[in-house]
Formats: structure tokens, C-alpha cells, sequence
């Protein structure tokens, strides 16, 4: 089906224009629309911490998702949980955020610390109450995260701790000399220092932070980020210094970027952006992550595109402020947020994961690609049975969920150089709900080779999507797709395999390469 391309490549540089025109039809039958792609208009690399994660000590996140102890029946090295851990291994996480949230201005990391048995029990006041047994502490969140291989992105407390106390930790985890945290970290087994990649001062300062203005909580993290230091001398060069991230917005409050870039010192690396699809425009969390109907799987792909709208207007007060763009955007907390499904522990925020998560995976991915000159990492909320988790557990079992597939899926956009595409998608109306029913995000990899991610949103029509390209010679294309029967189809402990990718192949003809995608679905693809 790829016939059709003309070849127009010279060097490394390529040229493909894209055309989209669009037909609607009949219910059911396929929707045709044209697609070119300008491959010569490659502009910037994908960061690969677009694909970053996020895991709280909530509910059943930290314990049991990925602490279970050594003495735990459940396969484990060092008490972390070997199914998560290689299953995380295999997604490639590339950054890990923790402990919080809410939670991290609420911990002293020295409750984290030493032998377990005589660690304190302490209270999570914020996630439903229950006992924290500070099992999972420093050592245990460095060793998942060298399990994984992910880097680190810790939470200091400004909320109810003090700049002594962080810069305590931090002196805990990077000093490499005689000092006495250093050797507190070798008493308790820990030798070499950690590498500590980022560190967010403050978290949600506008509400379970402290619920600050944003001229107080610019103030107070001039006054932390003053003695955050790292004490590790192989951490100060620009390229490996530790990131430092101010707590910033939530959702549509543009005045508190505002007030937070104009008030700004060096210190300010990263400035975080929350938005949570569904909950983030309608709070308290209400809406099911199951058993929906089409006006509930359309209102969540259009919520989950508004993220478009926010990370386009806290860009443009940032480039006000910071026109070189030396400050970066962070989206460290996405992902949905619906009704828990687990009544009995409603501060556990529990929700299944369907096809339509997938989905909103996969919108957020196209956006952040478009936008990699200022968003620099985004991160999921959460990891395990926590939001849009990409896995789940009950006791020794174990799913990946459909937003799990949705990143293994885009693993070939992590450092590819985005191409930007444009087209005119044809329209998906539900109800009073009109979306664009084709998404598409193209990006080259090192090797020159071009991927295709394409999201159909319209449950009910497949799209047929002819590539009339101008750049290179594409026979046919390569790749997964992820679908299934029913809107909110998902993953259960019973069966796993209810949604799962599935390899996808489309050869070019005479006319062109046409790439069918399915009703409801994402599909990757590699051009050849
Ligand atoms: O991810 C759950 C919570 O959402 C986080 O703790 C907090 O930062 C946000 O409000």
C-alpha cells in the first residue's frame, strides 16, 4: 500500500507533505482521510522522562504493588516484588518520582531509615488514615528505582518540614565524605551515594502542600532551594546537576505560573504542571472507570485533550518570563482520576483501567511530543493500583493494564526527533460532544526510520488513512495496534490478555499506502 510514496530523500534530510482530507460516512463504514508527513520539518527530540512515572505511598501503591518483604511468599529481591519490578524493567521506566504527593509533606525521610523492625509507625493522615510502617524508605526507594533502572525524582517536605530536614536527607543521600549523614547512610548499609536526579520542592503548595499563595510559595522555595544542596562533587557540572523542581500549577490557574515565573530565582529549574483528566475539571471524582457508556468514553478523550489547551497557555507566561526557555515544564502528576471501585477504601483510589485509558495514554503522548520545548518530563499518576496505574495487583497476582501497552507501544517516540503533522481529521460527534476522530504524532528515530502513532477515537467508525508521501520510499508499515471489542473493555486477574497489542502490517499498492485503524483503537507503526 506504500506504492504510492515517491521518493524524495536526500542525506539525512526528508520531505514528505501531508494532506488529510476527510469524508464522513455512514455509520460503521470506514472514514477516509489523506495523511502526508513533512519529515524535513523534524524539529525536537523527544525526552524520554515524557514517559515518566509517578508512585506515592497511597493506598496499595507502595505496599503490596511494590513492597511485599522478604519474608513475603511472593517472589521478591531485597522485599521489592519481582513481577512489577521486571515488568517495569521491560516498560523502560526512565524517571520515578516519590514518595508523594500530599503524602511528602507529610514525611520525615528519617522515619525511613535503619533497621525495619525498629523503624516508627506513623500515620497516613492524607490516604485514608492508615498505618505507614516506614518499611519502604530511602534505601528501599533507591534499590527499586536501580531495579528498574529509572532515575530519581524525589519529593522534599516544605509543607510541615524544614530546610534543615531536607537538606539533612539530601546530605544523607549525596555525600560522599565523613560527614555525619554519610556516615549514618554507611551504618545502615549504604556506601556509595546516591545519584538524586531531581528534587521537587513543595508539592501541591496550593492545597494538601499548605495551601499557599503563590507569592508565599514562591518565597518559600527561594528559602529551600537555598539549601538544597547536593554534597555529591560529581553532581555539579550543568549537565549533572540535580534538577530542582518548583511546585506549580493546578490545571487552568495560569495566574499562579504567573506569580511563579515573575518571582523566580536561579534555583528554579522546573516548574510542575497537575492536571488530572476528569477530576481536574470536575472534582470530587465522580465518574465510573467502568460500566460507561459512548457519553462517557466521549467526555473523557475530550477532557484528556484539554491538556493541549494548558500546556499551550502556561507555555506562552513562561516564554514571557523565560523566552531562552531555560526553565522547563513539568507535567509530574497526569493521568485519570475517576470514582474509586473500592467503596470499602476510598482513599486508596483504586479504579479498573480500560481501553478507553489507553486512549487518554496515548492523546497525552501526541500532545507532549508537540511540545518538547518546554515540556521536559511528564509523569503518570500512578504506578500500581493507584489512578491510571499501568499495572494492578491483588495479593500474588498480577495485569498489565491497557495504559501499560499504551507506552510500551510509543517506546520508539523516546528520543526520536518529532515531525510535526498537519490535517484535517475528520469529525467524532456524540451527543453534543465533537472531537477531531484521528490523532496523529510522527517522530524519526536515529536510524532515519519514521513511526506513525495514530489514534482513532471514534468507537464506532474505522478510519481509513492514505499516506501520500513526499519524502522517502515506504513499502509498507509495521507495527501494533491496540483495540477491543467494547469501550471500557480491561484487564482482570482472571484473564489478562483482554486487551493487549496486536501486530499490525499494511503493505503500499498503486494508489498509496493505506493504514486501516480499527474503531477505538492506537496504533504504532514503523514506515519502511
Ligand atoms: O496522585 C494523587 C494525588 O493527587 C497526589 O498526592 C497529589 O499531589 C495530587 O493531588
Amino acid at each position: 500500500m506504500l506504492s504510492g510514496l515517491k521518493t524524495l530523500m536526500t542525506g539525512v534530510a526528508m520531505a514528505a507533505t501531508v494532506m488529510v482530507a476527510a469524508q464522513a460516512q455512514a455509520q460503521g463504514a470506514a472514514v477516509k482521510t489523506e495523511v502526508t508527513i513533512d519529515a524535513s520539518k523534524a524539529t525536537n527530540v523527544i525526552p524520554p522522562e515524557i514517559y515518566g512515572h509517578f508512585a506515592e505511598h497511597l493506598g496499595r501503591m507502595i505496599y503490596e504493588g511494590v513492597w511485599v518483604g522478604e519474608d513475603s511468599p511472593i517472589p521478591n529481591t531485597r522485599g521489592i516484588r519481582n513481577d512489577v519490578t521486571k515488568a517495569l524493567k521491560d516498560l523502560g521506566v526512565p524517571v520515578i518520582r516519590w514518595p508523594g504527593g500530599c503524602f511528602a509533606d507529610r514525611y520525615n525521610w528519617k522515619d525511613g531509615i535503619g533497621p525495619r523492625d525498629q523503624r516508627p509507625v506513623t500515620i497516613n493522615t492524607i490516604w485514608g488514615g492508615v498505618e505507614e510502617s516506614n518499611h519502604f524508605g530511602t534505601h528501599e526507594f533507591f534499590d527499586f528505582a536501580d531495579q528498574i533502572g529509572a532515575k530519581t525524582y524525589i519529593a522534599a517536605n516544605v509543607g510541615s518540614g524544614s530546610p534543615r530536614e531536607m537538606s539533612q536527607w539530601l546530605e544523607y543521600l549525596t555525600a560522599v565524605d565523613n560527614s555525619q549523614y554519610a556516615k549514618l547512610r554507611r551504618e545502615n548499609g549504604r556506601e556509595k551515594p546516591w545519584v538524586v536526579d531531581y528534587i521537587g520542592i513543595g508539592n501541591e503548595t496550593w492545597g494538601c502542600g499548605g495551601d499557599m499563595t503563590p507569592e508565599h510559595s514562591a518565597d518559600l522555595f527561594k528559602q529551600f532551594a537555598t539549601f538544597a544542596d547536593n554534597y555529591n562533587p560529581d553532581q555539579k557540572t550543568p549537565e549533572t546537576r540535580m534538577i530542582k523542581v518548583m511546585s506549580g500549577a493546578n490545571v487552568a490557574d495560569y495566574n499562579w505560573t504567573e506569580v511563579s515565573m515573575k518571582n523566580r530565582n536561579h534555583n528554579v529549574h522546573a516548574l510542575s504542571l497537575h492536571y488530572y483528566t476528569s477530576a481536574g475539571l470536575n472534582w470530587p471524582p465522580s465518574r465510573p472507570s467502568m460500566g460507561f457508556d459512548e457519553a462517557g468514553w466521549a467526555v473523557i478523550l475530550k477532557e484528556a485533550l484539554h491538556m493541549e489547551e494548558l500546556v499551550q497557555k502556561h507555555s506562552a507566561i513562561m516564554d514571557k518570563y523565560d523566552p531562552e526557555k531555560k526553565v522547563a515544564l513539568y507535567v509530574d502528576e497526569w493521568g485519570t482520576w475517576y470514582k474509586t471501585d473500592d467503596e470499602t477504601r476510598p482513599g486508596f483510589l483504586y479504579q479498573q483501567n480500560t481501553l478507553r485509558d489507553a486512549l487518554v495514554a496515548a492523546l497525552h503522548f501526541n500532545i507532549f511530543h508537540k511540545y518538547t520545548d518546554r515540556v521536559k518530563m511528564a509523569n503518570l499518576a500512578q504506578t500500581v493500583n493507584v489512578l491510571q496505574a499501568v499495572i494492578l495487583t491483588d495479593n500474588e497476582k498480577m495485569i498489565l493494564t491497557p495504559t501499560y501497552h499504551a507506552f510500551d507501544l510509543y517506546k520508539p517516540f523516546r528520543g526520536a526527533t518529532h515531525i510535526p503533522v498537519s490535517y484535517e481529521a475528520p469529525k467524532y460527534t456524540h451527543g453534543d460532544i465533537t472531537l477531531p476522530a484521528l490523532d496523529i504524532s510522527a517522530a524519526k528515530g536515529a536510524d532515519g526510520t519514521i513511526w506513525l502513532a495514530l489514534v482513532n477515537l471514534d468507537p464506532n467508525r474505522p478510519l481509513e488513512v492514505n499516506t501520500k508521501a513526499l519524502g522517502f520510499t515506504a513499502k509498507s508499515a509495521n507495527g501494533r495496534v491496540l483495540t477491543a471489542d467494547k469501550i471500557d473493555a480491561h484487564n482482570t486477574f482472571e484473564n489478562g490478555s483482554v486487551v493487549a497489542p496486536k501486530p499490525y502490517e499494511a503493505r503500499g499498492g498503486n494508489s498509496g499506502l493505506v493504514l486501516k485503524l480499527a474503531p477505538k483503537s492506537v496504533t504504532v507503526v514503523q514506515l519502511k
